[in-house]
């Protein structure tokens, strides 16, 4: 597989941006295999923080955004091994407390370091992440939490701090809404606080349960992960452990629209399906015919196009937000009309009009995208505003009549492990090409 990491230290103007060529049309077959769940293996990258001890992780993808995380584990003393598929991480023996803003920026989950920074080193400075593509994004939720835990905040120069000198204490939290890394924060703060920390109305997210589980490894005393109320009692110190990340559900659901739009019999392979209960049941009810095993889905060729569906964007264990994008594209050949509700974030819909502008007919109202099929796409060059946007134009490409080129494929490579070996491996003509700098 072929995926440039490294691009993300050399300046664009000098590297230019990696594209995607797509030949549509080509017929999908055979079997793709899913790599391990980015935004589980965030968190758990970041609780390697809470212990003095190497912790081994196992399934990691080689995805941007876990290379950033690695990244900003570096500037706080810590270094990642990589062998035989497996990274073992380690800290060394300068203990830093400084996420800065150049990583940061470039990834809002680094976030995740402030929790276990405060509850093991007592202090965290980590830059404030701005607003992005998908909306606002603040973190409120998680500097309230961390408050009620002890933590002293301020934010200087950009700059959240968080100082506990005398180390976090247990507290009764209720988030006011439900937030997924600002669950996981306050859990991973809580494993080291004094007393018992009672966390309501969190996430119900897999990538909580992972997270709990790599804690649970490393002797955290945690209940309740994967329900509404999540108690920890905290302890005085951390192991080291191993620990395999779950398979990404998100991926996973990706590469079933792509049998949907263009297959003609793929397998997904080494996936909890479990884990994708609503968006089967919605694909299911557009008349997807699909064929779930415990750790695989097949899509076989289907003989009659799928039917339009409504469906509204949820917490777990409802459709995710992640792959809203994506079914977007799958309603663009589905008969009828269409609508899609995005209830987590107020402004994803930037996919729709790159989409309009391939053919489909779709209009957006604030949270609300009405889409009419099924309409024939065209190939042109288009622009990727986010991670799931991009996979949402490499999914309409696939079924587009002629060439699209779709352009800043570095937001694809933050959460997508070789998506074009993918593909390609299932005879999708995709090609990566890097125009150079001046185009
Ligand atoms: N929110 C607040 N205040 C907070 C935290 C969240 O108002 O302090 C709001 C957000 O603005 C949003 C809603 O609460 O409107 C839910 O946000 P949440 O905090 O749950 O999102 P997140 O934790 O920042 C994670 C995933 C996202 C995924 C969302 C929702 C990771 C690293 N990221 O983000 O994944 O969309 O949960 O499921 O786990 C992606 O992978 O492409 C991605 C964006």
């Amino acid at each position: 597989m072929r995926l440039n990491l490294d691009a993300a230290a050399v300046p664009a103007r000098l590297a230019g941006v990696e594209k995607f060529r797509i030949r549509g049309g080509a017929p999908l077959a055979g079997t793709v295999p899913v790599s391990g769940a980015k935004n589980a293996a965030l968190p758990c990258l970041a609780a390697t923080l809470l212990t003095a001890e190497p912790v081994r992780l196992e399934g990691l993808p080689r995805v941007r955004d876990i290379v950033t995380m690695e990244r900003v584990l570096g500037t706080l003393g810590e270094s990642c091994e990589h062998q035989n598929g497996a990274t073992t991480i380690t800290v060394g023996t300068i203990e830093g407390a400084h996420a800065p803003y150049e990583l940061v920026r470039t990834m809002r989950a680094s976030v995740l370091v402030l929790g276990p920074l405060l509850a093991r080193r007592r202090r965290a400075r980590v830059a404030l992440p701005g607003g992005c593509a998908i909306g606002a994004r603040p973190i409120d939720l998680h500097l309230q939490g961390l408050v009620r835990m002890g933590a002293t905040i301020t934010v200087q120069r950009g700059d959240v701090v968080a100082e506990a000198p005398g180390g976090l204490r247990g507290a009764d939290i209720t988030f006011p809404r439900i937030t997924v890394t600002g669950t996981e924060n306050l859990l991973m703060a809580a494993t080291l606080a004094k007393g018992t920390t009672v966390l309501r109305n969190c996430a119900h997210e897999p990538e909580v349960v992972d997270l709990a589980e790599l804690l649970a490894a490393m002797g955290a005393r945690v209940h309740g992960a994967g329900s509404s109320t999540i108690v920890v009692e905290g302890v005085a110190e951390l192991s080291g452990a191993r620990h395999r990340i779950i398979p990404d559900r998100i991926e996973a659901g990706t590469y079933v629209t792509a049998a949907l739009l263009a297959g003609r019999g793929v397998r997904i392979q080494g996936c909890r399906p479990q884990h994708l209960t609503a968006f089967l049941a919605t694909l299911e009810e557009s008349g997807a015919r699909l064929e779930v095993d415990p750790d695989a889905i097949y899509v076989p060729p289907q003989d009659r196009p799928l039917r339009s569906t409504s469906v509204t964007t949820a917490e777990y264990p409802g459709f995710a937000t992640d792959l809203q994008a994506q079914f977007l594209t799958l309603m663009t050949q589905a008969e009828g009309v269409s609508t899609v509700t995005e209830a987590i974030f107020e402004n994803r819909f930037q996919h729709a009009l790159e989409l309009k502008r391939m053919g489909a007919t779709i209009e957006v109202s604030g949270r609300l995208a009405k889409v009419w099929g099924p309409t024939p796409l065209q190939g042109t060059v288009v622009m990727a505003s986010d991670l799931r946007a991009s996979a949402a134009l490499v999914l309409a490409a696939l079924v587009a009549e002629g060439e699209t080129i779709v352009d800043r494929i570095y937001h694809l490579d933050r959460g997508y492990e070789g998506m074009d070996a993918k593909l390609a491996a299932l005879g999708a003509c995709v090609e990566r090409f890097n125009p150079g700098p001046f185009q």
